[in-house]
């Protein structure tokens, strides 16, 4: 199923994330696209916690290292494939090993992974910049990973 929700403020966004990652289980691999600054990184911020992170300040952009990993209920896997130009130099890196493994892994410029790497299901999320501090925030995924508040207000 496709929702779509609209964010006014970085706190909205971050909720939204949270509501999402309550119900996630281990093996998901949710995509993230959407230009520089429209909120990736704020949105895993707030999936983190809903995935009961004990201090969601670890979260940074990992762009120079490309993943880093916080322990919650399941390890979180926090990939940022901004830099990478060619995806199959990873393949070195292992980086298939943590997609739809053990944990949960957030693939910031998702669109870059190629379908061969992903598990059937996952869980594909837009970010566009409408305004300074508007975004419209559209989820594609199996409907019983979306939660219900979200469809009821999504537009
Ligand atoms: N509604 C909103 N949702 C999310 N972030 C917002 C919102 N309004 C303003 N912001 C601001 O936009 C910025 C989003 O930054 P963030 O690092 O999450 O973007 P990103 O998509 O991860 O960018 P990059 O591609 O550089 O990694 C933050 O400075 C945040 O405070
Ligand atoms: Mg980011």
């Amino acid at each position: 199923m496709t929702i779509s929700c609209l964010s006014s403020s970085s706190e909205e966004t971050l909720r939204i994330g949270k509501e999402l990652g309550q119900g996630l289980e281990p093996g998901m691999v949710v995509l993230l696209s959407g230009e520089l600054g429209s909120g990736k990184t704020v949105f895993t911020k707030g999936l983190a916690q809903g995935l009961g992170i004990a201090d969601p300040d670890l979260i940074t952009s990992p762009s120079f290292i490309i993943m880093n990993i916080y322990p919650a209920r399941v390890p979180i896997y926090h990939i940022d494939l901004y830099r990478i130009d060619d995806i199959r130099g990873l393949e070195s890196a292992g980086l298939e090993e943590y997609l739809g493994g053990d944990g949960i892994a957030v693939v910031e410029w998702g669109e870059k992974l190629p379908r061969s790497y992903l598990p059937e299901s996952c869980i594909k999320i837009n970010f566009e910049m409408t305004g300074e501090e508007d975004r419209r925030i559209t989820i594609f995924g199996p409907a019983r990973f979306i939660p219900e508040r979200l469809q009821n207000t999504g537009q």
